[in-house]
C-alpha cells in the first residue's frame, strides 16, 4: 500500500516513520509512505500557503492552488485503468473514523491524506479534490496531522504481514465489533493475583470459548453501544440476558441505554 500525506508540517511524521511496525512494513515493501510539503507547491518568494477568508472572519484559510498542485503531482502517476485513489481530508466535520473505515481504506492500493489546516481550507478543495472527510472524534485539534497519523497507523497494521502474527490484528479490540479479552503473561501468580485457570489448561477450545465470553462481558460493561451493533449467537444473547435481566435487549439494540 502506498500512503501519501500532504501537510504544512512534514516534521510531524518522522516519529511514525521511525516506529518498529512502520520500519518493518517499509523494509518489507508492504507500505511506502511519502510526505509532501504543501508549501513546496507555492510560487511566491515567501511560500505563503494561506490567505484571508472572503467575507471576513477570524483566521486564515489554506489556499486552493498549492493544495491542488500538490495533489495533482502526487496523483499524476496513476494509470487510467487503476481504481480511483481515495483522497482523505482530516477535518472535525468528517465521518468519525472507525475500525471498519480503517479496514475499507486498507483495501486500497493507494490513498492520499490531506491534513486539514487549523483554521480551515478553501471549500473548493473539499468539493473537487477530496473523496472522504474523516474526523477522529468530536473534539477540535490544532491541525490535521495527528488525525493523519492515527489513520495511517490504523491502516498499516491491517495490511497482511505487517504485524508479527496475523492473529494480533484479528484479535484486536473492535475488529469483530467486540473489545479484546483480558490477556496475561508470566508469572501465573503475581502477588496472589492468579491468572484464570483455563488459560493454563492447554485446552484451546476452552480457551477460545472463555475469550469470546470475556470479550462479550467486557463490551457489555464498557461499551454497550458496540454490543448493539455486533452479531451474537442466540445462545450468547440468552446467556447475556440471564446475566443482565434488566437489560433484556442485550445484543439486539439497546443495552445500557
Ligand atoms: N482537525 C482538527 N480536529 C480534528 C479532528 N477531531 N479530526 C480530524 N481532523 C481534525
Amino acid at each position: 500500500m502506498r500512503i501519501d500525506i500532504l501537510t504544512l508540517f512534514p516534521q510531524f511524521f518522522s516519529t511514525l516513520l521511525q516506529s518498529a511496525i512502520f520500519q518493518r512494513a517499509q523494509d518489507k515493501e508492504m507500505v511506502s509512505f511519502n510526505v509532501y510539503n504543501i508549501r513546496d507547491y507555492t510560487h511566491d518568494k515567501h511560500h505563503i500557503a494561506d490567505d484571508y477568508p472572503f467575507g471576513g472572519g477570524a483566521g486564515m484559510l489554506l489556499k486552493p492552488e498549492p493544495v491542488f498542485e500538490a495533489l495533482e503531482d502526487v496523483l499524476k502517476d496513476r494509470h487510467a485503468d487503476e481504481p480511483p485513489i481515495p483522497v482523505i481530508l482530516t477535518t472535525p466535520q468528517g465521518q468519525i473514523f472507525s475500525q471498519s473505515l480503517a479496514y475499507q481504506l486498507s483495501q486500497h492500493k493507494r490513498i492520499a491524506i490531506l491534513c486539514g489546516h487549523y483554521e480551515g481550507i478553501d471549500d473548493r478543495v473539499r468539493e473537487h479534490l477530496v473523496t472522504h472527510e474523516v474526523s477522529i472524534g468530536d473534539y477540535v485539534l490544532s491541525g490535521g496531522e495527528l488525525p493523519a497519523l492515527v489513520i495511517a497507523d490504523a491502516l498499516v497494521r491491517l495490511i497482511p504481514g505487517v504485524l508479527g502474527s496475523e492473529e494480533s490484528a484479528v484479535a484486536d479490540s473492535h475488529s469483530d465489533g467486540l473489545l479484546e479479552y483480558p490477556q496475561f503473561t508470566r508469572p501465573a501468580d503475581f502477588r496472589g493475583w492468579k491468572v484464570p485457570e483455563v488459560l493454563l489448561s492447554g485446552n484451546h477450545a476452552k480457551i477460545a470459548a472463555w475469550r469470546r465470553e470475556q470479550s462479550i462481558l467486557k463490551t457489555a460493561h464498557k461499551r454497550p453501544d458496540m454490543l448493539a451493533k455486533t452479531s451474537l449467537t442466540a445462545k450468547e444473547k440468552k446467556w447475556l440476558a440471564e446475566l443482565f435481566p434488566i437489560q433484556a435487549d442485550i445484543g439486539n439494540s439497546s443495552l445500557g441505554k
